[in-house]
């Protein structure tokens, strides 16, 4: 399997649109120890040829651009990118799928939750039906994924419910309940030799979860804050990340503590918020996260 990170910040990016924060400063004005970042997406390829995304960010086009394997080979009109996978519903997962109409043929898989919020927002019909598959993944059960003419690509995916929350835009009045369930899912993909996990929100870490990631190969998991207060601390928003659905990097029942006897290979850290001091080479949180076994994900990152 080939896997290259397209994005490693969170929603919003690094630097963020509106962020006049120290980090964000740092990223627009070339710092090349605060690189800027994308939001969160990977690709991944059994044959080298054919790729699936796990999430359409919505810097997707710039992602395209940035890495010739998913730029198009054949024809006037063509594209390497054979399907898209969905970890949820939320904005950076899914308005890439905008700069993907033009009647190129993809599947897109996600949970029947997941396509429900698609269905319920007109604006994706711009992906025809008659051109885009819309695939229901059920739960923990791997399937192959399709290349557009239906020939199997040889990767497998399965998709598995993690805590998290409804998407931003759907939460009601009251702060939304954690659930754990078709709203937020890892993605498990694999062939024939390796295997990787995506995990861009995960609100806590379960018995469950810890299970299956126990002795794996590779895990790209959600590193979006390093405290759970660190918006707040700054003056950049009011919520925790476990209000936002995300479990942070440090603390007791955080991501570090979590993963410290999981025994996983190799751990990379993706969704990364720009608030995040990981995102700055030469701060002590990065020495620490480094020092406890986990790379620090950028764009262009090429995994396997
Ligand atoms: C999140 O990861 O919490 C969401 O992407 C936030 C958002 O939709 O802005
Ligand atoms: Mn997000």
């Amino acid at each position: 399997m080939r896997a290259l990170i397209l994005g490693a910040a969170a929603g919003g990016g690094f630097p963020q649109w509106n962020s006049n924060a120290p980090g964000c400063r740092r990223a627009r004005r070339g710092d090349p120890l605060a690189p800027a970042r994308t939001q969160a997406s990977v690709a991944v390829s059994a044959d080298g040829e054919h790729w699936f995304l796990l999430n359409a960010s919505p810097d997707l086009r710039q992602q395209i651009e940035a890495n010739a394997s998913l730029h198009p080979r054949h024809g006037l009109r063509s594209s390497p990118i054979a399907g898209v996978v969905l970890n949820g519903g939320d904005v950076d997962a899914i308005a890439g799928l905008l700069n993907l109409r033009e009647r190129t043929a993809f599947g897109l898989y996600a949970t029947a939750k997941v396509h429900a919020v698609l269905a319920a927002n007109p604006i994706f019909n711009v992906l025809a039906p008659d051109v885009v598959a819309r695939c229901r993944l059920p739960l923990h059960e791997a399937t192959e994924l399709c290349l557009p003419d239906g020939r199997g690509s040889g990767l497998h995916a399965e998709l598995f419910a993690v805590p998290g929350k409804v998407p931003l835009y759907l939460e009601g009045q009251d702060a939304p309940k954690q659930v754990t369930g078709e709203e937020t899912v890892g993605i498990h993909i694999r062939d024939g030799r390796s295997e990787l996990y995506f995990i861009p929100g995960c609100a806590a870490m379960t018995d469950a979860l810890a299970q299956r990631l126990r002795g794996a190969d590779l895990v790209l998991f959600d590193g979006t804050l390093y405290r759970d207060d660190e918006m707040i601390r700054a003056g950049t928003g009011s919520k925790t990340g476990l209000r936002m659905g995300h479990m942070s990097l440090s603390g007791e029942d955080g991501t570090l503590a979590a993963f410290s006897s999981l025994e996983v290979r190799r751990k990379v850290l993706v969704h990364i918020n720009n608030s995040n001091p990981v995102l700055l080479a030469d701060s002590p949180e990065r020495a620490e996260v480094e020092a406890a076994g986990w790379e620090v994900g950028y764009d262009g990152m090429m995994l396997l």
